[in-house]
């Protein structure tokens, strides 16, 4: 939002409480009329009533026209609403002069004082509903009324499960997407809130009410604000915002979100699960991480001590084609071990630095990684005898091979083949870690 006034936006959003001074004051005007009938001395009150009720109908039907201006409405409906309110004004106007004219028997006179009046009657029913269809959904009268009244069919239902999403819905369903599932999703849930599932979305909604949706609350506080949503970074723009508003406030259909939502919900907590059983039978820590529009998989082994099993290395084949990254420095895996290991395609960032690895352990490893890119081997066996399989890696980017066994010439020689991969690393450290196993640099 700029920060200039916009009096239009600002007398429109008025619109809402002025509409109910003329409704409830036809009605005071209808019994004062009525009493005037009979006695004179009402008559006074009766006209001045009715002046207020057409001036306050006046400045109802602008301010709508004003909140009309802001758009995002039903057209129809605000086509008749639009016009029966002015109409109503209208009538009312009408009558209030008439009811200034001096009083007289004739009859013509008398019709004319009560028709705009009975006219106005109607109008205020009419556009009262139509203003009610628009900002609460066409069905907000007759929701809970019994089914012979039209009651119960409500606008989600009637939605068919394979719409495509499209409008103010599709920009929800992308922001909870985007800024929302990972703290409100199947692996955390915080404030005890998913917003991944169509329940937990109604829980913090109030169909036809933005104004007492948590959910709107939480993403149009102002920047700063503790209780803004998402609580940290930058706050959504005002496009999103005004379409979760305007989302709500349409009733908050959830139908083809809701399914689409459900989906993924139990795509993710099943993939949860399968996470969580990679955790528990590799005894590693297994981070998902978002590549490309896919959630991969880092799988650290570095903070155990010892030997790593095929127990603990086998599992990965359940996931092989979602495997990124390895980090097994720091322990022994022996060379039988690796040879069984299922090729791990997406395998590009292997971390073997101060692991037992050598020569023919490394090709092994390189055929079970044969796209990997980042390669951490320092202080280890390796020796020149890998420097063919080395060099052929066809996407390696990044080798880090300080306190290897490799030969200066042997490096050169890489560099000279392979001109393209940032090589990290003096030569001449001890090939193995010292004693005491702290390797005096860290390969990052
Ligand atoms: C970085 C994590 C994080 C992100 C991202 C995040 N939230 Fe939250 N959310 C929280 C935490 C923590 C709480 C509980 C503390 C609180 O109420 O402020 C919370 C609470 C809420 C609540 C109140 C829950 C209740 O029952 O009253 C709502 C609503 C909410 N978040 C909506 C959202 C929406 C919408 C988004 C996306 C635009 C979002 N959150 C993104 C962390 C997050």
């Amino acid at each position: 939002m700029n920060g200039a006034t916009d009096w239009v936006a600002l007398f429109g959003r008025f619109h809402p409480l002025l509409v109910h001074m003329p409704i409830g004051m036809i009605g005071a005007v209808v019994v004062v009329g009525l009493i005037s009938l009979w006695r004179d001395a009402a008559r006074p009150a009766y006209q001045i009533l009715l002046a207020l009720t057409a001036l306050s109908a006046i400045a109802a039907a602008t301010a709508g026209w004003m909140l009309a201006s802001e758009g995002g409405y039903e057209t129809g409906t605000l086509f008749w609403h639009r016009w029966t309110g002015i109409g109503l004004a209208a009538l009312l106007t009408i009558a209030a002069v008439f009811a200034q004219l001096p009083r007289c028997e004739c009859r013509r006179v008398g019709v004319l004082r009560v028709l705009p009046l009975a006219g106005a009657l109607g109008l205020v029913a009419v556009a009262g509903h139509l203003g009610g269809s628009l900002t609460h959904g066409p069905d907000y009268l007759t929701r809970y009324a019994p089914a012979w009244l039209g009651g119960g069919s409500t606008p989600e239902t009637s939605l068919p499960d394979d719409t495509s999403i499209t409008g103010d819905a599709a920009v929800v369903l992308a922001m909870v997407r985007a800024s929302c599932v990972e703290c409100h999703g199947p692996t955390k849930r915080k404030g005890d809130l998913r917003l991944d599932e169509p329940e937990g979305i109604a829980s913090v909604v109030v169909a036809g009410d933005p104004s007492r949706s948590e959910l709107f609350r939480r993403v149009s506080l102002p920047r700063g604000h503790g209780d803004l949503m998402p609580p940290d970074g930058e706050p959504l723009d005002d496009e999103t915002v005004l379409a979760v508003m305007r989302w709500i406030r349409d009733g908050a259909a959830m139908g083809a979100i809701g399914s689409e939502l459900q989906e993924e919900a139990d795509a993710a907590t099943e993939d949860a699960a399968r996470i969580q059983s990679l955790r528990d039978t590799t005894g590693a820590i297994v981070t998902s991480i978002p590549v490309d529009g896919a959630r991969l998989l880092e799988v650290d082994y570095s903070l155990g001590v010892g030997e790593v099993t095929f127990a603990e290395l086998g599992p990965l084949a359940s996931m092989a084609e979602r495997v990124f990254e390895v980090n097994l420095a720091g322990r022994i895996v022996s060379d039988e071990v690796v040879g069984k290991l299922t090729p791990m395609p997406a395998l590009e960032r292997l971390h073997l630095e101060r692991s037992n690895v050598d020569d023919a352990c490394l090709a092994r490893w390189i055929e079970a990684a044969p796209n990997v890119r980042y390669l951490n081997i320092h202080s280890t066996g390796v020796t020149d005898a890998s420097l063919g399989t080395i060099e052929a890696l066809p996407r390696l980017d990044r080798l880090v091979l300080f306190g290897t066994a490799l030969s200066e010439r042997g490096v050169t020689s890489l560099r000279a083949a392979r001109p393209e991969v940032d090589i990290t690393g003096e030569l001449g450290l001890p090939a193995q870690p010292s004693p005491d196993g702290q390797a005096s640099q860290d390969g990052g």
